[in-house]
């Protein structure tokens, strides 16, 4: 334990440097430690969330997705507990990065390795125009510089709770979601969750292994001028149908 322990904290401090092949096509990415500080309050990030839709033109940082995917699905404790509950801590969600305009990254599909903070090509070339096809068309995730995919493994959650887990599993994409909603707002980025989208299609778009199931897309990118009010108005004017919550 004590080990386990101290191995953790070097880890984290180091962003977990590794140049070892993990599970996908290429190498392991090390991702930035996360930042513990920000210039918002909880209560900033709650009061100013809002869904945004259409982003500036500009390249994402790569530190900026790194505090985004740390805050979905980020390591927090030695035993592996995350930014986000689980039930039972069998931790069922699988985190992409559908990457198209992120300076210091190639386009592609990557797996967010929560444990080493690091990501791994999965699929490479940029997959946006194909996701955003596969979400009705959604122009927020066809713009994006980059786009956030939450996927879960059902299984990891149904070996102990059964039909319960199904529940348990969308829970915790909500937890997630709202994780990053609140980093980005912190950090002055938007971002939108998508549920509207063909499950089918998706998989076939990022390449996701077959229990792997998508439950939310986040496009993610610097909010365009004149965001907030379109934020704003989307909210006023958006009602739940099948097709667009
Ligand atoms: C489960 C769920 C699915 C959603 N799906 C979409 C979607 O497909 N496209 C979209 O633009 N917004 C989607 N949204 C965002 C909602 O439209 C948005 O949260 C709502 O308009 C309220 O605005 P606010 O988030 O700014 O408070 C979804 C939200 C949730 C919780």
């Amino acid at each position: 334990m004590r080990i386990r322990a101290v191995r953790f904290a070097l880890a984290m401090s180091m962003g977990l440097a590794n140049s070892s092949m993990g599970q996908g096509m290429g190498p392991q990415i090390p991702l930035a430690p996360p930042r513990l500080k920000g210039v918002a309050s909880v209560e900033e990030a709650l009061q100013q969330r809002r869904s945004v839709r259409s982003f500036a033109v500009a390249a994402l940082d790569l530190q900026d997705v790194a505090q985004l995917l740390w805050a979905a699905q980020g390591v927090t404790h030695p035993e592996g507990h995350r930014t986000a509950p689980s039930a039972g801590a069998l931790r069922p969600l699988v985190v992409y990065l559908v990457a198209g305009n992120v300076a210091g990254l190639a386009p592609g599909v990557y797996r967010y390795q929560p444990q080493e903070h690091a990501l791994v090509l999965t699929q490479p070339a940029d997959a946006r125009g194909r996701l955003a096809s596969a979400a009705l068309g959604q122009a927020s995730v066809r713009d994006a510089p980059a786009v956030l995919v939450i996927a879960a493994v059902y299984a990891r959650t149904a070996q102990k709770y059964g039909a319960r887990a199904e529940r348990y599993v969308h829970i915790e994409v909500g937890h997630a979601a709202q994780n990053v909603y609140l980093q980005a707002t912190a950090r002055g980025l938007g971002t939108v969750l998508v549920g509207a989208f063909d499950d089918l299609k998706v998989r076939e778009a990022l390449g996701l292994p077959a229990d792997h199931a998508s439950l939310g897309l986040m496009p993610l990118g610097r909010r365009a001028p004149g965001a907030a009010a379109a934020a704003a108005a989307a909210a006023a004017t958006t009602r739940p149908t099948s097709a667009s919550p």
